[in-house]
């Protein structure tokens, strides 16, 4: 190896070493401003599965800023190194619509953690996690089945005619005897479970 080729190695492992540490040094939170909510959607729409599933830049700011869902970032001071979508409301509580991280951060466990934070979440105030993962999404298919997921059904060309949706559920157990967290004392089952 020649000095120069020594010091190009020198920092891309200083620039790598500065990369996981600002990974490794990142706190998931609610999302504060319409900026934060409109960088989320351009992460979104620049990014499968949502290219193959044709969600253009406007779809995915809509669904980033729709104000009945809880939005919530892992973030490394200013930067947002990716993203939740959940929806607490409707017959099926519990789903977690959308969860994104930027292609830069992938694979150093921020999608787990993120992942993690919804099920904590969503386990306040229901005993189900559901989700939608593409059929040809290979990668994300199989975090979820290690996390613990199963299917629960197939959405036929659901989004696109070309692909299927599969749905997948987490469940502590049934909703009779579920007791949440702060959500407890008003918790009824929904309309489709009584
Ligand atoms: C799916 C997605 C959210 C996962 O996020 P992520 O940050 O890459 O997830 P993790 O790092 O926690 O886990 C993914 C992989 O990294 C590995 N990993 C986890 N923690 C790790 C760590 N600390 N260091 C190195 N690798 C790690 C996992 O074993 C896993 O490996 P595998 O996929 O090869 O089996 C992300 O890839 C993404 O945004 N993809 C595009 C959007 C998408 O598909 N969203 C899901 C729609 S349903």
């Amino acid at each position: 190896m020649n000095g120069e080729t020594r010091r190009e190695a020198a920092q891309e492992a200083r620039a790598a070493m500065h990369d996981a540490a600002e990974v490794a040094g990142f706190a998931i939170r609610a999302a504060r401003s319409p900026g934060e909510l409109a960088e989320c959607a351009r992460m979104m729409a620049g990014s499968e599965p949502w290219l193959t599933l044709q969600r253009s830049p406007g779809v995915c700011l809509q669904l980033c800023s729709n104000p009945t869902k809880e939005v919530y970032l892992a973030a490394a001071g200013a930067r947002i190194l990716g993203f939740l979508i959940l929806d607490l409301t409707g017959p099926f509580p519990g789903y977690l619509q959308t969860v994104c991280v930027a292609p830069e951060a992938r694979g150093r466990g921020v999608g787990s953690q993120l992942i993690g934070f919804a099920e904590q979440r969503i386990f306040r105030d229901s005993p189900n996690v559901f989700l939608c993962v593409s059929s040809f999404n290979a990668a994300a298919r199989r975090l979820y089945q290690r996390l613990g997921y199963e299917t629960v059904g197939v959405l036929k060309g659901y989004l696109v005619a070309e692909h299927d949706e599969i749905l997948l559920r987490k469940s502590l157990g049934a909703w009779r005897g579920f007791r949440g967290g702060a959500a407890a004392a008003k918790l009824e089952p929904p309309a489709a479970e009584r």
